[in-house]
């Protein structure tokens, strides 16, 4: 529908309150859109759009998206969802239905509208890969029972929609697989391994590691995972994705540690706890498709990032 007053662009971001999209938003804002933000607050936080209220181009409305929702917007940014295990498997059936039902309301306003449409999929479609770096074309290698599926298989089954909708009802889609991103907003007590980390060192506490620590994990810093996703969004109809996004510098677990150890001063001691089930031992994308489509790579190192971190969890949390 033509909208009357205004000539920005509207964008829709869901899960806006949570630690991704409240960076988008920041961003989209920077550049002159109006931004909705739906959210329902199961993960996110209003305290992450504490410094947008009476923001002229911003708006937030507590919805779930697993139910419709009917508004005028231009673009949309799908980024509800738990992302973290801990969250994720809190009531994995809610997790599932938020992928799928979630996927399936926003397309479908996307369709009244015919707009375009990116999802905020991620690199657990791969499992544990059998593949290494991982490129756009692997299909995976995912345990459909067990306890990371609903987010996992959800998240697969929403791309699914995404394709049917673009092959079926002609619907310009973009699908970003996402890969493991940090910076400060991540929530304090999601126990990724990132804020674990941080939290810990900041308290003193001993630093857990999973198994010897050896499996290895990508870190890409907010900033330059936004920057891909608004890319992928100003890209053409002839692009789609699946584009991976993510920093392909890979650490393993003890290394991080150690990281964090060195820039927070932490006297804390490690301990290592056995490996959770399902838990991939390397993950790593491989961006070569992101660098060529969109001109993009990550441009913040680990210590950058981890010091900016570091610096937001000790203003916001530390005791
Ligand atoms: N952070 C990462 O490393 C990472 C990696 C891969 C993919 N992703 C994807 O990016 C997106 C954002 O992740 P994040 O790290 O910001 O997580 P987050 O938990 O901080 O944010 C998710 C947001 O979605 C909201 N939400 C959850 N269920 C909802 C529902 N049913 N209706 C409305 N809102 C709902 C939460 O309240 C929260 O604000 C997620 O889709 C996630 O799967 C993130």
């Amino acid at each position: 529908m033509a909208r009357i007053y205004g000539s920005e662009r509207r964008v829709l971001v869901t899960g806006g309150a949570g630690f991704l999209g409240s960076h988008l938003i920041d961003r989209l804002l920077d550049k002159g859109c109006e931004v909705v933000c739906v959210d329902n607050l199961f993960t996110g936080a209003k305290r992450n759009l504490y410094h947008l209220s009476g923001h002229p181009r911003f708006e937030f409305i507590r919805h779930d998206v697993t139910f419709p929702l009917y508004l005028e917007v231009d673009e949309i940014y799908n980024l509800a969802c738990p992302a973290s295990p801990i969250h994720y498997q809190h009531d994995p059936v809610a997790t599932t239905k938020t992928s799928v039902h979630g996927a399936i309301n926003m397309l479908g306003l996307a369709k009244r509208l015919r707009c375009k449409i990116l999802q905020a999929s991620t690199s657990e479609v791969y499992g544990d890969p059998a593949v290494h770096p991982q490129t756009e074309d692997y299909w995976g290698n995912v345990n459909p029972i067990g306890p990371r599926s609903c987010y996992d298989e959800g998240k697969r089954c929403a791309e699914t929609l995404f394709f049917d909708y673009h092959r079926q009802h002609g619907l310009e889609i973009k699908v970003a697989r996402i890969f493991n991103t940090y910076g400060p907003r991540m929530h304090p007590a999601d126990g990724r391994v990132v804020s674990n980390f941080i939290m810990q060192a900041l308290r003193g506490e001993p630093i857990t590691i999973y198994g010897e620590g050896q499996q290895t994990r990508s870190f890409c810093y907010v900033d330059d995972l936004v920057d891909g996703l608004m890319r992928l969004m100003d890209t053409g109809p002839e692009i789609t994705g699946p584009i991976n996004i993510g920093n392909p510098g890979e650490f393993t677990m003890r290394q991080l540690a150690d990281q964090v150890l060195a820039l927070t001063g932490s006297m804390s001691p490690i301990e290592h706890r056995p490996l959770p089930p399902d838990d991939p031992r390397q993950r790593q994308p491989d961006i070569t498709l992101a660098t060529r489509v969109l001109g993009w790579t990550p441009k913040v190192s680990l210590a950058e990032g981890l010091k900016s971190t570091i610096d937001y969890f000790a203003g916001a949390y530390a005791s």
